[in-house]
Protein backbone atom coordinates (compact mmCIF):
# COMPACT_ATOMS: atom_id res chain seq x y z
CA UNK A 1 0.00 0.00 0.00
CA UNK A 2 1.61 3.32 -1.09
CA UNK A 3 0.43 7.11 -0.89
CA UNK A 4 0.82 7.50 -4.78
CA UNK A 5 -2.54 7.46 -7.03
CA UNK A 6 -5.02 8.89 -9.32
CA UNK A 7 -6.96 12.36 -8.58
CA UNK A 8 -8.83 13.41 -11.52
CA UNK A 9 -6.30 11.49 -13.49
CA UNK A 10 -3.43 12.99 -12.61
CA UNK A 11 -0.64 10.98 -10.61
CA UNK A 12 -0.69 12.54 -7.33
CA UNK A 13 1.90 11.81 -4.44
CA UNK A 14 -0.41 12.40 -1.24
CA UNK A 15 -2.19 15.62 -2.17
CA UNK A 16 0.49 16.87 -4.49
CA UNK A 17 -0.25 16.83 -8.19
CA UNK A 18 3.43 15.18 -9.46
CA UNK A 19 2.90 17.82 -12.59
CA UNK A 20 3.77 20.32 -9.90
CA UNK A 21 6.18 18.94 -8.83
CA UNK A 22 8.25 18.41 -12.51
CA UNK A 23 7.24 22.01 -13.14
CA UNK A 24 9.14 23.30 -9.82
CA UNK A 25 11.36 20.74 -9.71
CA UNK A 26 12.60 19.41 -13.42
CA UNK A 27 13.14 16.07 -14.27
CA UNK A 28 14.41 13.75 -13.51
CA UNK A 29 13.29 13.48 -9.99
CA UNK A 30 12.95 11.27 -7.31
CA UNK A 31 9.98 11.68 -5.40
CA UNK A 32 9.39 10.12 -2.14
CA UNK A 33 6.07 9.66 0.31
CA UNK A 34 6.34 10.16 4.11
CA UNK A 35 3.25 8.52 4.47
CA UNK A 36 4.32 5.24 2.74
CA UNK A 37 7.29 5.45 4.50
CA UNK A 38 6.18 5.59 7.65
CA UNK A 39 3.42 3.28 7.19
CA UNK A 40 6.05 0.58 6.07
CA UNK A 41 7.55 1.29 9.08
CA UNK A 42 4.98 0.98 11.57
CA UNK A 43 3.38 -2.30 9.99
CA UNK A 44 7.13 -3.80 11.02
CA UNK A 45 7.30 -2.17 14.46
CA UNK A 46 3.47 -2.47 15.32
CA UNK A 47 3.76 -7.10 14.33
CA UNK A 48 6.16 -6.96 16.98
CA UNK A 49 3.91 -5.92 20.14
CA UNK A 50 5.56 -6.30 23.28
CA UNK A 51 8.53 -8.79 21.86
CA UNK A 52 11.87 -6.62 22.16
CA UNK A 53 12.88 -5.38 19.44
CA UNK A 54 14.83 -3.10 17.04
CA UNK A 55 13.93 -2.38 13.81
CA UNK A 56 16.88 -1.33 11.98
CA UNK A 57 16.16 0.30 8.17
CA UNK A 58 19.06 -0.47 5.94
CA UNK A 59 20.43 3.06 5.01
CA UNK A 60 21.94 0.95 1.81
CA UNK A 61 18.27 0.97 -0.06
CA UNK A 62 17.67 4.73 0.74
CA UNK A 63 20.51 7.33 2.54
CA UNK A 64 18.67 10.44 1.87
CA UNK A 65 18.93 12.29 4.93
CA UNK A 66 15.27 13.37 5.13
CA UNK A 67 14.21 9.75 4.59
CA UNK A 68 16.55 8.63 7.18
CA UNK A 69 15.11 11.50 9.65
CA UNK A 70 11.50 10.43 8.95
CA UNK A 71 12.45 6.85 10.34
CA UNK A 72 14.30 8.28 12.91
CA UNK A 73 11.91 10.00 14.29
CA UNK A 74 9.09 6.97 14.63
CA UNK A 75 12.50 5.35 16.57
CA UNK A 76 14.15 3.32 14.32
CA UNK A 77 17.65 2.30 14.17
CA UNK A 78 20.04 2.04 11.26
CA UNK A 79 21.82 -1.04 9.57
CA UNK A 80 24.86 0.41 7.70
CA UNK A 81 27.80 -0.67 5.86
CA UNK A 82 29.99 1.67 5.53
CA UNK A 83 30.96 4.87 7.82
CA UNK A 84 29.57 7.32 4.94
CA UNK A 85 26.46 5.83 5.89
CA UNK A 86 27.31 5.82 9.57
CA UNK A 87 27.59 9.97 8.65
CA UNK A 88 24.73 10.01 7.27
CA UNK A 89 22.14 8.53 10.30
CA UNK A 90 24.53 11.22 12.45
CA UNK A 91 23.48 14.17 9.88
CA UNK A 92 19.90 12.75 9.91
CA UNK A 93 19.26 13.18 13.73
CA UNK A 94 20.41 9.19 14.40
CA UNK A 95 22.49 7.87 17.13
CA UNK A 96 25.56 5.56 17.10
CA UNK A 97 23.81 4.00 19.50
CA UNK A 98 21.16 2.52 17.70
CA UNK A 99 23.26 1.32 14.54
CA UNK A 100 24.25 -2.10 13.19
CA UNK A 101 26.98 -2.06 11.41
CA UNK A 102 27.32 -4.64 8.94
CA UNK A 103 29.74 -5.67 5.84
CA UNK A 104 32.11 -8.17 4.18
CA UNK A 105 35.08 -5.93 4.20
CA UNK A 106 35.60 -3.55 7.05
CA UNK A 107 39.02 -1.39 6.95
CA UNK A 108 40.28 -0.82 10.69
CA UNK A 109 39.61 2.60 10.32
CA UNK A 110 36.03 2.20 9.97
CA UNK A 111 36.23 -0.39 12.49
CA UNK A 112 38.49 1.79 15.05
CA UNK A 113 35.54 4.52 13.88
CA UNK A 114 32.45 2.67 14.30
CA UNK A 115 33.88 1.66 18.04
CA UNK A 116 34.49 5.18 18.47
CA UNK A 117 31.08 6.42 17.93
CA UNK A 118 29.84 3.89 19.64
CA UNK A 119 27.86 1.65 17.55
CA UNK A 120 25.31 -0.98 18.71
CA UNK A 121 26.55 -4.08 17.22
CA UNK A 122 29.20 -5.05 15.00
CA UNK A 123 28.58 -7.80 12.94
CA UNK A 124 31.43 -10.16 12.70
CA UNK A 125 31.96 -12.00 9.17
CA UNK A 126 35.35 -14.06 9.34
CA UNK A 127 38.03 -15.25 11.75
CA UNK A 128 40.39 -12.11 10.26
CA UNK A 129 37.60 -9.65 10.90
CA UNK A 130 37.80 -10.98 14.30
CA UNK A 131 40.94 -10.85 14.97
CA UNK A 132 40.95 -6.89 13.79
CA UNK A 133 38.14 -6.00 15.58
CA UNK A 134 39.45 -7.06 18.70
CA UNK A 135 42.89 -5.86 17.97
CA UNK A 136 41.26 -2.02 17.64
CA UNK A 137 38.72 -2.24 20.67
CA UNK A 138 41.60 -2.77 22.75
CA UNK A 139 44.30 -0.07 21.17
CA UNK A 140 40.84 1.80 22.39
CA UNK A 141 40.53 0.61 25.65
CA UNK A 142 37.23 -0.76 25.04
CA UNK A 143 35.22 -3.79 24.24
CA UNK A 144 33.94 -4.33 20.90
CA UNK A 145 29.57 -5.67 21.14
CA UNK A 146 29.66 -8.06 18.53
CA UNK A 147 27.36 -10.80 16.71
CA UNK A 148 28.78 -13.00 14.06
CA UNK A 149 26.65 -13.09 10.96
CA UNK A 150 25.80 -16.78 9.91
CA UNK A 151 25.79 -18.37 6.77
CA UNK A 152 23.05 -20.79 6.98
CA UNK A 153 23.04 -22.16 3.45
CA UNK A 154 19.60 -21.38 2.69
CA UNK A 155 18.20 -20.73 -0.99
CA UNK A 156 16.34 -17.52 -0.77
CA UNK A 157 14.93 -17.99 -4.42
CA UNK A 158 15.73 -14.40 -5.32
CA UNK A 159 18.05 -13.16 -7.90
CA UNK A 160 21.47 -14.29 -8.09
CA UNK A 161 23.19 -11.14 -7.45
CA UNK A 162 20.86 -10.35 -4.16
CA UNK A 163 21.19 -14.00 -2.73
CA UNK A 164 23.60 -13.72 0.13
CA UNK A 165 22.98 -16.69 2.53
CA UNK A 166 23.75 -19.81 0.41
CA UNK A 167 27.41 -21.50 1.29
CA UNK A 168 28.83 -20.29 -2.26
CA UNK A 169 28.39 -16.61 -1.19
CA UNK A 170 30.64 -14.43 0.05
CA UNK A 171 28.90 -13.48 3.30
CA UNK A 172 28.88 -14.83 7.34
CA UNK A 173 30.13 -17.80 9.20
CA UNK A 174 29.27 -21.31 8.13
CA UNK A 175 27.45 -22.81 11.25
CA UNK A 176 30.51 -25.36 10.88
CA UNK A 177 32.85 -22.63 12.03
CA UNK A 178 30.47 -20.56 14.21
CA UNK A 179 30.84 -22.38 17.63
CA UNK A 180 34.70 -22.06 17.20
CA UNK A 181 34.61 -18.41 16.24
CA UNK A 182 32.63 -17.95 19.08
CA UNK A 183 34.42 -19.55 21.58
CA UNK A 184 37.62 -17.72 20.69
CA UNK A 185 35.74 -14.62 20.64
CA UNK A 186 34.12 -15.15 24.08
CA UNK A 187 37.90 -15.63 25.74
CA UNK A 188 39.03 -12.39 24.24
CA UNK A 189 39.90 -9.39 25.94
CA UNK A 190 38.30 -7.35 23.40
CA UNK A 191 35.24 -8.41 22.35
CA UNK A 192 32.00 -8.81 24.26
CA UNK A 193 29.40 -11.56 22.60
CA UNK A 194 26.65 -9.92 22.35
CA UNK A 195 24.43 -11.63 19.87
CA UNK A 196 23.71 -13.79 16.58
CA UNK A 197 22.45 -12.61 13.25
CA UNK A 198 21.85 -13.81 8.63
CA UNK A 199 20.80 -12.01 6.42
CA UNK A 200 19.98 -14.23 3.76
CA UNK A 201 18.99 -12.11 0.76
CA UNK A 202 16.66 -9.58 -1.03
CA UNK A 203 13.50 -9.48 -2.18
CA UNK A 204 11.93 -13.02 -0.68
CA UNK A 205 8.47 -13.28 -1.86
CA UNK A 206 7.96 -16.37 0.69
CA UNK A 207 8.52 -16.83 4.14
CA UNK A 208 9.36 -20.46 4.31
CA UNK A 209 13.68 -19.57 3.68
CA UNK A 210 13.50 -16.92 6.33
CA UNK A 211 12.35 -19.72 8.87
CA UNK A 212 14.73 -22.29 7.39
CA UNK A 213 17.30 -20.07 8.69
CA UNK A 214 15.75 -18.94 11.50
CA UNK A 215 15.72 -22.72 12.90
CA UNK A 216 19.39 -22.88 11.76
CA UNK A 217 20.24 -19.79 13.81
CA UNK A 218 18.50 -21.06 17.11
CA UNK A 219 20.29 -24.73 16.29
CA UNK A 220 23.33 -22.55 17.14
CA UNK A 221 21.78 -20.47 19.77
CA UNK A 222 21.11 -23.82 21.54
CA UNK A 223 24.57 -25.27 20.92
CA UNK A 224 26.25 -22.48 22.28
CA UNK A 225 24.11 -21.98 25.34
CA UNK A 226 25.33 -25.55 25.97
CA UNK A 227 28.51 -24.51 25.71
CA UNK A 228 27.59 -21.42 28.60
CA UNK A 229 27.71 -18.69 25.74
CA UNK A 230 24.29 -16.62 26.09
CA UNK A 231 23.45 -13.81 23.46
CA UNK A 232 21.19 -11.21 24.31
CA UNK A 233 20.09 -9.90 20.59
CA UNK A 234 19.04 -12.07 17.22
CA UNK A 235 19.28 -10.08 14.19
CA UNK A 236 16.97 -11.81 11.09
CA UNK A 237 18.54 -9.20 8.78
CA UNK A 238 16.16 -7.74 5.89
CA UNK A 239 14.90 -9.24 2.76
CA UNK A 240 11.44 -9.21 2.85
CA UNK A 241 10.67 -8.27 -0.99
CA UNK A 242 8.09 -6.05 -2.32
CA UNK A 243 5.40 -6.34 -4.57
CA UNK A 244 6.90 -4.36 -8.61
CA UNK A 245 4.54 -6.20 -10.75
CA UNK A 246 2.32 -9.57 -9.74
CA UNK A 247 4.63 -10.89 -7.10
CA UNK A 248 2.68 -11.85 -3.81
CA UNK A 249 5.55 -11.15 -0.93
CA UNK A 250 4.87 -11.62 2.82
CA UNK A 251 3.19 -9.33 4.51
CA UNK A 252 5.62 -7.50 7.15
CA UNK A 253 3.03 -8.36 9.96
CA UNK A 254 2.81 -12.28 8.47
CA UNK A 255 6.17 -12.41 8.29
CA UNK A 256 7.44 -10.97 11.54
CA UNK A 257 4.63 -13.75 13.48
CA UNK A 258 6.01 -15.82 11.77
CA UNK A 259 9.71 -15.48 13.08
CA UNK A 260 7.89 -15.09 16.51
CA UNK A 261 5.74 -18.52 16.38
CA UNK A 262 9.30 -19.95 15.63
CA UNK A 263 10.87 -18.30 18.85
CA UNK A 264 8.12 -19.28 21.47
CA UNK A 265 8.26 -22.57 20.05
CA UNK A 266 11.62 -22.83 20.76
CA UNK A 267 11.73 -21.12 24.01
CA UNK A 268 14.14 -18.28 22.94
CA UNK A 269 13.35 -14.99 24.48
CA UNK A 270 16.11 -12.90 22.55
CA UNK A 271 15.49 -9.45 21.24
CA UNK A 272 15.01 -9.57 17.83
CA UNK A 273 16.44 -7.10 15.22
CA UNK A 274 15.11 -6.91 11.55
CA UNK A 275 17.23 -4.92 9.22
CA UNK A 276 14.40 -3.60 6.39
CA UNK A 277 15.22 -1.57 3.62
CA UNK A 278 13.46 -2.18 0.50
CA UNK A 279 10.16 -3.29 2.30
CA UNK A 280 10.03 0.11 4.19
CA UNK A 281 11.04 2.38 1.22
CA UNK A 282 10.63 0.66 -1.98
CA UNK A 283 7.29 1.62 -2.84
CA UNK A 284 7.75 5.03 -1.05
CA UNK A 285 9.41 6.44 -4.32
CA UNK A 286 9.17 6.97 -7.94
CA UNK A 287 11.08 8.11 -10.14
CA UNK A 288 9.35 11.26 -12.12
CA UNK A 289 10.68 11.91 -15.97
CA UNK A 290 9.41 13.70 -18.87
CA UNK A 291 9.78 11.86 -22.58
CA UNK A 292 11.61 13.60 -24.89
CA UNK A 293 11.01 11.86 -28.20
CA UNK A 294 8.91 8.83 -29.71
CA UNK A 295 10.86 7.40 -31.72
CA UNK A 296 9.27 4.39 -34.00
CA UNK A 297 11.62 1.41 -35.03
CA UNK A 298 11.62 -1.38 -37.47
CA UNK A 299 10.67 -3.99 -35.04
CA UNK A 300 9.61 -1.96 -32.09
CA UNK A 301 8.73 1.74 -31.12
CA UNK A 302 11.38 3.69 -28.55
CA UNK A 303 10.14 5.87 -25.79
CA UNK A 304 13.09 8.23 -25.27
CA UNK A 305 12.67 9.53 -21.75
CA UNK A 306 14.65 11.91 -19.77
CA UNK A 307 16.07 9.54 -17.26
CA UNK A 308 18.43 7.00 -17.68
CA UNK A 309 20.49 3.67 -15.89
CA UNK A 310 22.92 6.27 -14.16
CA UNK A 311 19.51 7.61 -12.43
CA UNK A 312 18.25 3.74 -11.96
CA UNK A 313 20.54 1.11 -12.56
CA UNK A 314 18.36 -1.80 -11.31
CA UNK A 315 16.78 -2.63 -14.42
CA UNK A 316 19.70 -2.59 -16.53
CA UNK A 317 21.69 -4.26 -13.97
CA UNK A 318 19.24 -7.46 -13.01
CA UNK A 319 16.88 -6.85 -15.45
CA UNK A 320 14.46 -5.59 -12.78
CA UNK A 321 10.49 -4.65 -13.82
CA UNK A 322 9.25 -1.22 -12.87
CA UNK A 323 6.39 -0.32 -13.67
CA UNK A 324 5.54 2.56 -15.95
CA UNK A 325 2.74 4.78 -16.05
CA UNK A 326 1.59 8.40 -17.71
CA UNK A 327 1.14 10.80 -14.90
CA UNK A 328 -1.82 12.55 -17.18
CA UNK A 329 -4.57 9.86 -17.78
CA UNK A 330 -6.30 12.40 -19.34
CA UNK A 331 -4.18 12.80 -22.65
CA UNK A 332 -5.32 11.63 -25.90
CA UNK A 333 -2.62 9.74 -27.28
CA UNK A 334 -2.74 6.34 -28.79
CA UNK A 335 -1.31 3.66 -27.08
CA UNK A 336 1.97 1.82 -28.23
CA UNK A 337 4.36 -0.79 -27.72
CA UNK A 338 7.20 0.55 -26.34
CA UNK A 339 10.66 0.03 -24.63
CA UNK A 340 11.29 2.74 -22.71
CA UNK A 341 14.93 3.71 -22.64
CA UNK A 342 17.02 6.95 -21.68
CA UNK A 343 19.58 9.03 -23.51
CA UNK A 344 22.61 7.23 -22.02
CA UNK A 345 25.11 5.43 -25.53
CA UNK A 346 24.10 1.60 -24.40
CA UNK A 347 21.52 -0.97 -25.68
CA UNK A 348 21.88 -1.91 -21.62
CA UNK A 349 20.03 1.95 -21.02
CA UNK A 350 16.25 0.83 -20.57
CA UNK A 351 13.96 1.60 -18.10
CA UNK A 352 11.62 -0.95 -19.05
CA UNK A 353 10.58 -3.42 -21.97
CA UNK A 354 7.72 -4.36 -23.72
CA UNK A 355 5.27 -1.93 -22.13
CA UNK A 356 2.33 -0.10 -23.64
CA UNK A 357 1.85 3.09 -22.99
CA UNK A 358 -0.12 6.46 -24.41
CA UNK A 359 2.38 9.10 -24.14
CA UNK A 360 3.39 12.24 -26.39
CA UNK A 361 6.94 14.19 -26.18
CA UNK A 362 6.93 16.56 -23.18
CA UNK A 363 4.48 14.27 -20.95
CA UNK A 364 5.67 12.71 -17.86
CA UNK A 365 5.68 9.68 -16.89
CA UNK A 366 6.77 7.91 -13.00
CA UNK A 367 8.60 4.81 -12.65
CA UNK A 368 7.09 2.98 -9.87
CA UNK A 369 8.79 1.15 -7.07
CA UNK A 370 12.03 2.92 -6.57
CA UNK A 371 12.48 3.93 -3.44
CA UNK A 372 14.95 1.21 -2.42
CA UNK A 373 18.20 0.98 -4.26
CA UNK A 374 16.69 3.44 -6.88
CA UNK A 375 18.89 7.10 -5.91
CA UNK A 376 21.83 5.17 -4.19
CA UNK A 377 22.76 3.13 -7.31
CA UNK A 378 22.92 6.44 -9.47
CA UNK A 379 25.66 7.34 -11.17
CA UNK A 380 27.63 10.29 -13.13
CA UNK A 381 27.90 7.86 -16.02
CA UNK A 382 28.00 9.93 -19.05
CA UNK A 383 28.39 12.86 -17.08
CA UNK A 384 25.04 12.99 -16.35
CA UNK A 385 24.33 15.21 -12.74
CA UNK A 386 22.49 12.80 -10.52
CA UNK A 387 18.46 14.04 -10.22
CA UNK A 388 17.38 15.69 -7.21
CA UNK A 389 15.18 14.62 -4.68
CA UNK A 390 11.71 15.20 -3.24
CA UNK A 391 9.36 14.11 -0.14
CA UNK A 392 5.90 15.01 -0.17
CA UNK A 393 4.16 15.15 3.23
CA UNK A 394 0.31 15.98 3.25
CA UNK A 395 0.38 18.84 0.57
CA UNK A 396 3.84 19.98 1.29
CA UNK A 397 7.03 19.69 -0.88
CA UNK A 398 10.28 19.51 0.19
CA UNK A 399 13.31 19.54 -2.47
CA UNK A 400 15.47 16.85 0.41
CA UNK A 401 18.25 17.29 -1.79
CA UNK A 402 19.20 19.49 -5.27
CA UNK A 403 19.95 18.56 -8.41
CA UNK A 404 23.30 18.35 -8.99
CA UNK A 405 25.16 20.68 -11.24
CA UNK A 406 27.88 19.44 -14.19
CA UNK A 407 30.47 21.63 -11.82
CA UNK A 408 29.76 19.14 -9.16
CA UNK A 409 30.77 16.48 -11.07
CA UNK A 410 34.24 17.69 -11.64
CA UNK A 411 34.59 20.05 -8.55
CA UNK A 412 37.25 17.68 -7.18
CA UNK A 413 39.60 17.63 -10.20
CA UNK A 414 42.36 19.25 -11.60
CA UNK A 415 44.18 19.98 -14.84
CA UNK A 416 47.69 19.21 -15.17
CA UNK A 417 50.15 22.25 -14.35
N1 LIG B 1 20.93 -6.26 5.92
C1 LIG B 1 21.98 -6.68 5.20
C2 LIG B 1 23.13 -7.25 5.89
C3 LIG B 1 21.95 -6.56 3.81
O1 LIG B 1 22.98 -6.98 3.09
C4 LIG B 1 20.81 -5.99 3.16
C5 LIG B 1 20.76 -5.83 1.72
C6 LIG B 1 19.75 -5.56 3.98
C7 LIG B 1 19.84 -5.72 5.35
C8 LIG B 1 18.49 -4.94 3.41
O2 LIG B 1 17.80 -5.83 2.61
P1 LIG B 1 16.34 -5.49 2.05
O3 LIG B 1 15.39 -5.48 3.23
O4 LIG B 1 16.40 -4.15 1.41
O5 LIG B 1 16.04 -6.58 1.10
N2 LIG B 1 20.69 -3.41 -4.92
C9 LIG B 1 19.84 -4.59 -4.85
C10 LIG B 1 19.58 -5.00 -3.41
C11 LIG B 1 20.83 -5.31 -2.63
C12 LIG B 1 20.56 -5.73 -1.23
C13 LIG B 1 21.84 -5.95 -0.48
N3 LIG B 1 21.69 -6.21 0.92
C14 LIG B 1 18.55 -4.31 -5.59
O6 LIG B 1 18.40 -3.22 -6.15
O7 LIG B 1 17.69 -5.17 -5.69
Amino acid sequence: MDHFGYRQDQLHAEEVPLATIAERVGTPCYVYSRATLERHYRVFDDAFGDWPHHICFSVKANGNLAVLQVLERLGAGFDIVSMGELDRVLASGGRASDVVFSGVGKSSDEIARALRAGVRILSIESGQELDRVNAAALAANTKAPIAFRINPDVDPKTHPYIATGLRENKFGVSAADALGLYRKADAMAGIEVAGIGCHIGSQLTEVDPFCDALEKVLDLVEALAQNGITLQHLDLGGGVGIRYSDETPPDPKDYVQAMLAILKRRNCDLSVTLEPGRAIAGNAGILLSRVEYLKPGPSKDFVIVDAAMNDLLRPALYQAWHEVVAVDRRRNCEMRECDIVGPVCETGDFIARDRQLAVAPGDLVAVRSVGAYGFVMASNYNARPRPAEVMVDGDQLYVVRQREQTADLFSTETLLP
